[in-house]
């Protein structure tokens, strides 16, 4: 049976979407200072619902498919941002996150990531996190690197996002490599 994840970082809670985070979410996947980073154009409400719902749908899988956390501060339960491990491969997962604008540069993406992936390491028994990031992307590069990501190459015309094919890096971290918890 699954079951509701809540996992408590320094700075950041990692808690399952609910219906209630729609409006939130679409702060964020409705913003193009946030969406002209990710892998897809800026969403609508109708999209955030859907969104949500998917979440939340996915989270009931047994066995799970992905970990696909609300990020909220510890004393407001309110989205500030999303972080995603999505299992791919052999006990791998794919890393992915946004926080809203107004939140950036406060430490709260690089402590959900760290969290989420310290969790995947020594509850899920992952071997490999990787994130695919777009080479332009500094905020996210120095995020992946703070966290002790190893660079491995680029993978050419990765997405197709506005309007135009871009590349990625390929960053990962191996779990006897992870020291952050
Ligand atoms: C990348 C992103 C998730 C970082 O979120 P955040 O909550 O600001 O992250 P942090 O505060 O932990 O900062 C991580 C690093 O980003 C950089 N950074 C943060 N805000 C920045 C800004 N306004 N300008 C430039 N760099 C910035 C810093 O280098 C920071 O490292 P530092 O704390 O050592 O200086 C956020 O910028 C975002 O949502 N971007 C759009 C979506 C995206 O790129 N997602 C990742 C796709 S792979």
């Amino acid at each position: 049976m699954t079951y509701p994840i809540r996992i408590v970082g320094q700075k950041t809670v990692l808690r399952e979407f609910t219906q209630e985070d729609v409006d939130d979410v679409l702060g964020i996947i409705g913003d193009d200072k946030v969406t002209t980073w990710l892998s897809f154009d800026s969403r609508g409400r109708d999209e955030a619902i859907a969104m949500v719902r998917g979440a939340v749908e996915r989270a009931q899988l047994e066995p799970r498919t992905e970990y696909y956390m609300a990020v909220t501060k510890h004393d407001d339960d309110r989205v500030i941002g999303f972080v995603r491990i999505g299992f791919a491969g052999v006990e791998a997962g794919k890393l992915g996150c946004a926080t809203a604008a107004g939140e950036w540069g406060r430490g709260y993406a690089t402590d959900a990531a760290r969290t989420l992936v310290t969790y995947t390491f020594q509850e899920l028994g992952l071997h490999r996190v990787s994130a695919a990031i777009g080479p332009e992307n500094t905020a996210s590069i120095a995020m992946a690197e703070k966290l002790g990501f190893a660079r491995e190459g680029v993978l050419r015309d990765h997405v197709f996002t506005n309007g135009a094919w871009r590349d990625s890096v390929l960053y990962s971290v191996l779990a006897h490599e992870w020291t952050h918890q």
